[in-house]
């Protein structure tokens, strides 16, 4: 690591005034090439295409935004000194990269501060920074992760001198991906208590440019649907404020040109690495300055540091792309892929899979899972997964009123137990395979119904305010995860599980949102306890593929993607839905990480009855494809076809996984949503086309692909040999029949 102070860094600069003009020549960097240039006046981070620019301003010792996008080399122009008449003064006015509250900045602070005094203003100034190759973890947190030769650092020490309150702000910059993330450590140095009252992981201050940000929102069943606005004048934004990530609003958001596209233009993507309530604000100025903040709920978060104590923020990403939406999502993808999901089988192929809950519901034992079970492995699944429903002794589990917390198998279900089922199941063969059959299960270990053992004998471990009454929903309370008994309960609970019988996969599902609360700041240090019960049973069962969920995608968080490589993307299984649904998703998160299964017909959620193929087609875009239906239910043309569906999936599933997705044409603009994905080599492609309605006596449109090489020749499955170039300027034709029809098509390179 190499330090460098504030005095240092200015007799090395000449006490020079203009530090925006200063181009620093410092590289404290041996592994990648100028990916950090620091000097303790300006500093500079570096991607293969993007610059992130700030320097300190001599006369306050704030640090001053200079730029983030596009590369840039050489000395930078210094910007215009802002005009300050009227109620205004140059803090109002200037782009400020860790705005603090008070000293005339009227825009959101990036964090706000009650001083042991009570008083709300801050003073943090530029004192010191230090560089380093690789990245540090962040304590108690998921965060990005990297070696030295993929991920340099920053750390930026801010102090108010009248305060004695410190601010570290923690860059590292992953010049491969384009991405730079950013955490602050906010530490009291001084003797009383102080408490941080808001605290954004990311504040980023852009020039005058229109914008237009893209969020994602949803609710129950109608999750990441893709939400583009013009940025205003004023304070815009989402949030969630249910405890969790949510289905109501993703922590992503991206600020985009008004002009950019999915394929061409500037794209910035950011993205919150958190499970917990979150607050994104987008303020555009009353000079038209955007400024963007990502980080906790303020509402959610009066975090009190006692004398010595440190507060660090959730990891922010950002990815810049001059690529478009596509692009940016492109970079986001590979990122998590490689530098987030600590999973080992983060990129591996994913076992086909039938869960039992849209086949069975509650309606389990242990010979309905069997002989589930054994169809699923006759149809060629790899995987069996017994959903809801299977536990639960004196309080049992048969409907959603009663046993969450009393991880035992049913008795009168499961009369031996789990162990012999789940030897019986998993010395199944999956048929046309060597592979048996594994067992997976479903747990929600963070709830409890008031009928089960555990609430009658810990009424207190549930999160209730004092004599208020405790809201159910589902019928179940939420467990105060925030206390280490409960942790711990949570921990053995679901080891006992694991270590008694042959099961390699969890389904960890979530099922409400959180009332009452005894104090706010309970949510971020519930979300510290979440974050260790997930680290300890993944890390001591590493070979356990396990799923996240929250009644579908309400957890679909980079947070969760630390420990789960999955996550059951939605409740939705209509195909339809899934489509806007699933594309959504990829804005942010990689296809490796979806849940998506067939189901049957008339869908459950919409009612709407569409051919398998159809389904078949759309659940293969995600990464951990399944069924989620009973068989013997089943037309017999729809049961004829899984098997193959079965094994078009396990073939596009590495292209799924590995490769890089490019939408070709939305759902909510097009009737023929496509979707090409391209291996990491470039060499295999597989086309993903969809007709929503029948097309009538009109001509099919063409669909262009893209990041082909134009150079190369390309076999397109059933159509000929065509080179990149005439596939990505002319495109193909497909002429579908019907309602819901679809194709999906492999190309290889020549
Ligand atoms: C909600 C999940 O999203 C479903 O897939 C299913 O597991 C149910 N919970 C079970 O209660």
């Amino acid at each position: 690591m190499v330090g460098f102070s504030r005095g240092a860094a200015a007799a090395a600069a000449g006490l020079l005034s203009i530090y925006s003009n200063i181009q620093v020549g410092m590289t404290q960097d041996s592994g990648n090439t100028n990916a950090i240039v620091a000097d303790g006046t300006a500093f500079t981070l570096n991607g293969d295409n993007v610059s992130y620019r700030f320097h300190v301003d001599n006369s306050t010792g704030d640090l001053r935004s200079d730029h983030f996008g596009g590369s840039l080399t050489g000395p930078i122009p210094a910007a215009a000194e802002p005009e300050t008449q009227g109620w205004v003064g140059l803090q109002g006015r200037v782009r400020r990269e860790f705005p603090d509250q008070g000293r005339g900045d009227f825009r959101v602070p990036a964090i706000r501060i009650r001083q042991t005094e009570g008083y709300t203003v801050s003073d943090l100034q530029y004192q010191s920074h230090s560089v380093m190759q690789g990245k540090p973890a962040l304590p108690g947190l998921p965060a990005t992760f990297g070696n030295e030769q993929d991920v340099s650092t920053l750390i930026v020490h801010l102090y108010d001198n009248y305060s004695a309150v410190a601010a570290d702000l923690m860059y590292s910059v992953f010049p491969k991906n384009d991405a730079i993330v950013r955490s602050v450590n906010v530490m009291n140095k001084g003797d009383g208590a102080i408490t941080i009252e808001s605290l954004a992981s990311l504040s980023v201050d852009m020039p005058y440019e229109d914008f237009d940000m893209i969020g994602l929102r949803g609710d129950w069943a109608r999750e990441a649907h893709r939400q583009r606005r013009k940025v205003e004048y004023g304070v815009q934004g989402f949030e969630s404020t249910t405890g969790y990530s949510s289905h109501l609003h993703n922590p992503f958001l991206s600020l985009v040109h008004p002009t950019t596209t999915e394929s061409q233009g500037e794209a910035w993507g950011f993205s919150l690495i958190y499970t917990g309530s979150f607050r994104v604000d987008v303020e555009k100025s009353s000079q038209g300055l955007t400024r963007a903040l990502l980080g906790f709920n303020p509402n959610q978060l009066s975090w009190k540091l006692g004398p010595g104590e440190t507060l660090t923020s959730p990891e922010c990403v950002s990815i810049y792309s001059k690529d478009g939406i596509g692009g940016m999502s492109r970079s986001m993808h590979r990122l998590y892929r490689n530098h987030l999901v600590k999973s080992k089988f983060a990129k591996s192929d994913r076992p086909v899979l039938l869960n039992s809950w849209e086949g069975l519901s509650f309606n389990i034992n242990q010979s309905s899972i069997y002989r589930l079970a054994q169809e699923s492995a006759d149809l060629g699944a790899k995987l069996f997964v017994m959903d809801d429903g299977w536990f639960g002794d004196k309080y049992p589990r048969v409907t959603d009123n009663a046993g969450l917390g009393d991880w035992v198998p049913n008795p009168d279900r499961f009369p031996n137990g789990l162990e012999p089922l789940v030897d019986k199941v998993t010395s199944l063969k999956a048929a046309n395979s060597s592979t048996n059959l594994r067992f997976g299960i479903w747990v929600e270990p963070e709830m409890v119904n008031p009928s089960s053992v555990l609430y009658h004998k810990h009424p207190d471990w549930v999160l209730h305010a004092g004599p208020y009454p405790r809201t159910e929903e589902r019928n179940q309370l939420v467990l105060n995860v925030a206390l280490t008994e409960v942790q711990d309960f949570i921990i053995d609970a679901v080891s006992n599980i694991l270590n008694n019988s042959d099961i390699t996969y969890v389904k960890w599902d979530n099922n409400r949102g959180i009332h009452e609360t005894p104090s706010p700041s309970i949510d971020h240090a519930y979300m510290l306890g979440l974050y260790r019960v997930f680290e300890t049973l993944t890390s001591r069962f590493p070979n356990v593929l396990w799923e996240g969920c929250a009644s579908g995608g309400g957890r679909f968080d980079p947070g969760v993607l630390q420990y789960f490589p999955q996550i059951w993307t939605s409740d939705d299984t209509d195909a339809v839905e899934r489509i806007s649904i699933q594309l959504g998703t990829s804005l942010a998160y990689p296809p490796s990480a979806m849940g998506a299964h067939i189901s049957a017909v008339p869908n459950q959620q919409t009612g709407r009855t569409v051919p398998v193929t159809f389904r078949g087609h759309v659940a293969m875009m995600g990464g951990s494809f399944g069924l989620e239906l009973h068989p013997a239910e089943l037309h017999e043309g729809e049961k004829a076809a899984l098997p193959g569906l079965i094994s078009l999936a396990e073939k596009v599933n590495p292209l799924v996984l590995r490769g890089d997705m490019y939408r070709l044409s939305l759902p909510e603009e097009s009737n023929w949503p496509a979707v090409l994905f391209i291996s990491e080599d470039g060499s295999n492609a597989v086309l993903f086309y969809f007709q929503i309605r029948a097309n009538i006596n009109h001509a099919a449109p063409w669909i262009k692909l893209q990041g082909l090489d134009k150079q190369a020749m390309y076999s397109v499955q059933g159509k000929g040999t065509f080179s990149g170039a005439t596939l990505m300027n002319m495109g193909l034709q497909f002429v579908l029949e019907g309602d819901y029809s679809s194709t999906v098509v492999f190309l290889e390179r020549q």
